[in-house]
C-alpha cells in the first residue's frame, strides 16, 4: 500500500516534470501572438473541435519550413486556420501558402483568421475533398513543404501525392502518426490503418530519409517527418 503509493506519486512527478518542460518550452520558443490567439477563439467559438497541433509543433513546421528554405507551402486540412498562421508565418514575401479544406464552414473560419494575423496576401484556401484538389495541383508544383492533417484513411494516397508534388530536399511532415503507438501495431480501424501503412511507407522507401517524433499529448502523439532524398 505504502509502496503503491509511492510508486504512483514518483509517476505523478514525472508526468508534472513533464507538463513543466512542455510549457518552459513553448513560453520560451513557440509564443502564441495575437493572430493565433485570435484564430483558436474563433474556432473554439464555432464548436470547431479542438484538435490543432501544438505550439511546439506549430514552431517545428515554422523551423522546417525556414530549414528548407520554403517558398511553396502546402497543407491537407485546415481546421480553423491555427498550423496555416504558423506556416505562413514561415514564408519569405511572395511565398505562397495553399491549404485545402472539405468543410466550407471551417475554410470561412479559416479565411477570416489569416485576414485576422495579416497572411491573406500569402494563402488560398482551397474547398474540396483533398483526393479530389491535389490533382489540379501539378500546375503549381513543387511544394518546398507538405504538411498532412486531414482524414486518416487515406494518409498514404496523401503522401503519393506529396512525393508526386515536392522536389528533392522537400520536407513532408504528417500528424498523428504515433496514436500512444496504435501507429505502429496492427490497425483496428480504418483511420489507424493508414497511419500504420503511411508508417512503413516513410520507414523503408528508398526516395525518403524519415522519422517519427513524439512531441504531442504528452509524448503520446507526434509527427513524421520526411524529408525527401537528393
Ligand atoms: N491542421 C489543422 C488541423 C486539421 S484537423 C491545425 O493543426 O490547425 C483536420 C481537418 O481536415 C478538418 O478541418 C477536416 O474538415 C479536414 N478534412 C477531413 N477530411 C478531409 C478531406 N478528405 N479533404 C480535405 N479536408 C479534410
Ligand atoms: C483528430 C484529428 C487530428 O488531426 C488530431 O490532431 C487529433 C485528433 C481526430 O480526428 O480525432
Ligand atoms: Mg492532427
Amino acid at each position: 500500500m505504502v509502496q503503491d503509493n509511492s510508486e504512483l506519486s514518483e509517476l505523478q512527478q514525472q508526468a508534472k516534470t513533464r507538463q513543466n518542460i512542455i510549457g518552459e518550452i513553448t513560453r520560451k520558443f513557440a509564443a502564441e501572438d495575437d493572430g493565433l490567439k485570435h484564430a483558436l477563439q474563433a474556432a473554439k467559438q464555432a464548436g470547431l473541435p479542438e484538435i490543432q497541433i501544438s505550439p511546439i509543433q506549430g514552431k517545428l513546421l515554422q523551423l522546417l519550413a525556414v530549414a528548407c528554405n520554403a517558398q511553396r507551402i502546402l497543407e491537407i486540412g485546415s481546421l480553423g486556420g491555427y498550423s496555416g498562421i504558423w506556416l505562413a508565418r514561415a514564408l519569405p514575401v511572395n511565398g505562397h501558402f495553399i491549404t485545402l479544406e472539405i468543410n466550407a464552414t471551417h475554410a470561412e473560419l479559416v479565411r477570416n483568421a489569416f485576414a485576422h494575423a495579416g497572411v491573406s496576401d500569402r494563402t488560398e484556401v482551397r474547398i474540396g475533398k483533398a483526393l479530389d484538389l491535389l490533382p489540379l495541383l501539378e500546375q503549381e508544383a513543387p511544394f518546398d513543404l507538405i504538411f498532412i492533417d486531414a482524414d486518416k484513411p487515406p494518409y498514404p494516397q496523401y503522401l503519393d501525392w506529396a512525393l508526386r508534388l515536392s522536389r528533392p530536399g522537400s520536407i513532408i511532415v504528417a500528424d498523428n502518426c504515433i496514436r500512444s503507438g496504435k501507429g505502429f501495431e496492427e490497425p483496428q480501424d480504418e483511420g489507424m490503418a493508414g497511419i500504420v501503412a503511411y508508417n512503413n511507407r516513410i520507414a523503408s522507401d528508398p526516395r525518403l530519409i524519415s522519422l517519427d517524433l513524439a512531441i504531442d499529448d504528452d509524448y503520446t502523439d507526434g509527427f513524421a517527418i520526411s524529408v525527401v532524398r537528393h
